[in-house]
């Protein structure tokens, strides 16, 4: 925690259950810092509140799939149950009831958070058992383990899952295997991970840092969780080798809020690494899911509100503290450190001819086998469909709110760079489905998550809410239709990949689905 502002204010948040204002003063001066920066920092990080919040607060994750397995209904039966209003802390300060987006167990929904620790597979009778713990003051630490048991639900185990043991690969011989290997980023944009480890090795700098993104706040997706509590230490490894390749001596594991349960776990792994020139420290996320853009989550680390930065210069020449940085994703070290085992000549022969190697997915939605599965690249929708169990399929949407939303002429489409690129979110939707329901989730979501900072974002995201608000509410007009369309234009030209792409999987499912947002138009 040292003297990370951030993390001094989850820790301040922990024990007040609130961030007091003189606490807020008392962190700028004993930091230096200037009482704006840290008041900035509390108001930005959701997770972090002014007013105090009560003895058990919770936040309802309030993800699409979440909806599906009926979220909304335990949310008010909870509400209920406590005789509380959402967001309002009871007039006694026992509870807070709040929502907030993707905990990351849409595998397991619906899921909510108390006092920042996942509790999954909720039912009306875990909510009133629950409700009645909370009642009696019985603290979380004391309710049975079961609650808070998350599964893995590894479904299909590939190359990735293998356990490599050839002799270890480094520096430039590693670097040309990634190369041999077609090794490209996991987080999403695919980019090629031996070129952004050499360029964050030729850039000019004092220090030179490794960080990797554990963010996963895209809706739907649970993969890197999983790889954390399943395969810490090959991350570690892959951390260690982009240090020693590129000459770092520190490194960052930005972990989201949402995963705290995995604390204990990733600190005894971290604890088991016997790597003196090279040390990693944790670094929690508050609530924000423009964290996981690479120079927002810099930002974050440095302790100061998640803005993306103008780019170029991009993190490899001008990262963490402005130093030379590498940021990867939590697959793509663990892919990385695969391959430096002994796995490049198989990860080559596996996928398509621009997307080597494998991807893991996470499955969620209307399907019999949620969780994760690990295929070659160029997996059909259909496969992915018939292996998880979905039948009477109406839609899929792949990569997440800001993914597309694919109907069923287009199911032979592959996971591929070259076609269907993604981090990995692959969410299953029935023809019991109104598609509405989902425009109007995603668009909440973005109009939430927009980190306000640019116009076209900020004020784009809110009428795209505000559209879907009416429409859901049988209260819209054909010009909310004209306007969600032409809101690409002005989004477009946002400042960063989440306003740019805010509005892509509702026009999509205007577009593929109009006869079910008919009934909302006048
Ligand atoms: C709004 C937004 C959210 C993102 N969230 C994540 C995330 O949660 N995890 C992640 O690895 N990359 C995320 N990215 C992509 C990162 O900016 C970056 O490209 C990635 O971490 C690079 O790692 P890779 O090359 O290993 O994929 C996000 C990008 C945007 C625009
Ligand atoms: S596009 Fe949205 S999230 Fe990105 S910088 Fe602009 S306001 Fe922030």
């Amino acid at each position: 925690m040292g003297s990370n502002p951030l993390q001094l204010l989850i820790a301040i948040q922990k024990a007040f259950n609130h961030v007091p204002d003189d606490a807020i003063c008392r962190v700028a001066s004993a930091l230096g810092l200037p009482i704006s920066r840290i008041l900035g920092d509390v108001e930005f990080y959701s997770f972090l509140s002014r007013e105090p919040l009560g003895t058990y607060s919770v936040l309802m994750s309030d993800s699409i799939t979440d909806w599906m397995l009926g979220s909304r209904e335990l949310f008010l039966r909870l509400c209920g149950n406590l005789g509380v209003s959402p967001g309002v802390t009871r007039c006694d300060g026992l509870a807070t009831v709040g929502k907030t987006s993707c905990t990351g167990m849409c595998d397991q929904g619906p899921a909510l958070l108390v006092n920042g620790i996942a509790v999954a597979n909720l039912t009306d009778e875990r909510i009133d058992a629950i409700s009645r713990l909370m009642e009696k003051q019985i603290p979380p630490v004391a309710w049975p383990d079961e609650y808070f048991r998350v599964e893995s639900n590894i479904r299909r185990r590939g190359w990735l899952f293998q356990d490599w043991q050839g002799p270890i690969l480094e520096g430039e011989v590693l670097l040309q295997e990634m190369t041999d290997a077609g090794l490209r980023g996991r987080g999403g944009a695919g980019f090629p991970t031996a070129k952004k480890w050499a360029s964050c090795r030729d850039a000019p700098g004092s220090e030179r840092y490794v960080v990797c993104n554990a963010d996963e706040g895209e809706p739907g997706t649970f993969k890197d969780r999983v790889l954390l509590q399943h395969c810490a230490g090959r991350l570690f490894e892959g951390m260690a080798l982009c240090a020693r390749t590129v000459g770092a001596k520190r490194g960052f594991l930005y972990v989201r809020g949402e995963y705290r349960y995995l604390e204990a776990h990733l600190e005894a792994q971290l604890a088991a690494r016997r790597d003196a020139d090279f040390e990693i420290e944790l670094h929690w996320g508050a609530g924000a899911y423009i964290c996981g853009e690479e120079s927002a989550l810099l930002e974050s680390i440095e302790g100061k509100r998640g803005i993306p930065r103008v780019r170029p210069p991009f993190p490899v020449t001008f990262g963490l503290h402005g130093m030379p940085t590498v940021v990867d994703n939590v697959e793509t070290f663990c892919a990385a450190a695969a391959i430096a085992a002994g796995g490049g000549s198989e990860f080559r022969s596996l996928g398509t001819a621009g997307s080597c190697g494998t991807k893991l997915l996470s499955v969620s939605g209307d399907c019999a086998r949620p969780g994760i599965y690990e295929y070659s690249f160029g997996v059909s929708v259909s496969q992915i469909l018939e292996d998880c169990g979905a039948g009477n399929v109406l839609a899929v949407q792949v990569g997440g709110a800001a993914g597309s939303c694919l109907d069923a002429s287009e199911f032979g489409r592959k996971i591929c760079f070259e076609d269907l690129p993604t981090s990995g979110s692959v969410m299953v939707f029935d023809r019991t489905r109104d598609m509405r329901e989902a425009a109007l989730n995603f668009s909440r979501f973005f109009a939430h998550e927009s980190c306000g900072f640019c116009t076209p974002c900020r004020v784009g995201t809110g009428i795209l809410a505000q559209a879907m608000e009416r429409i859901s509410e049988g209260r819209g007009t054909e010009e909310d239709i004209t306007e969600i369309g032409d809101l690409g234009g002005i989004l477009k030209a946002s400042h960063c990949g989440l306003g740019q792409s805010a509005n892509r999987a509702v026009r999509d499912m205007l577009r593929k689905f109009p006869e079910h947002f008919e009934g909302g138009v006048n």
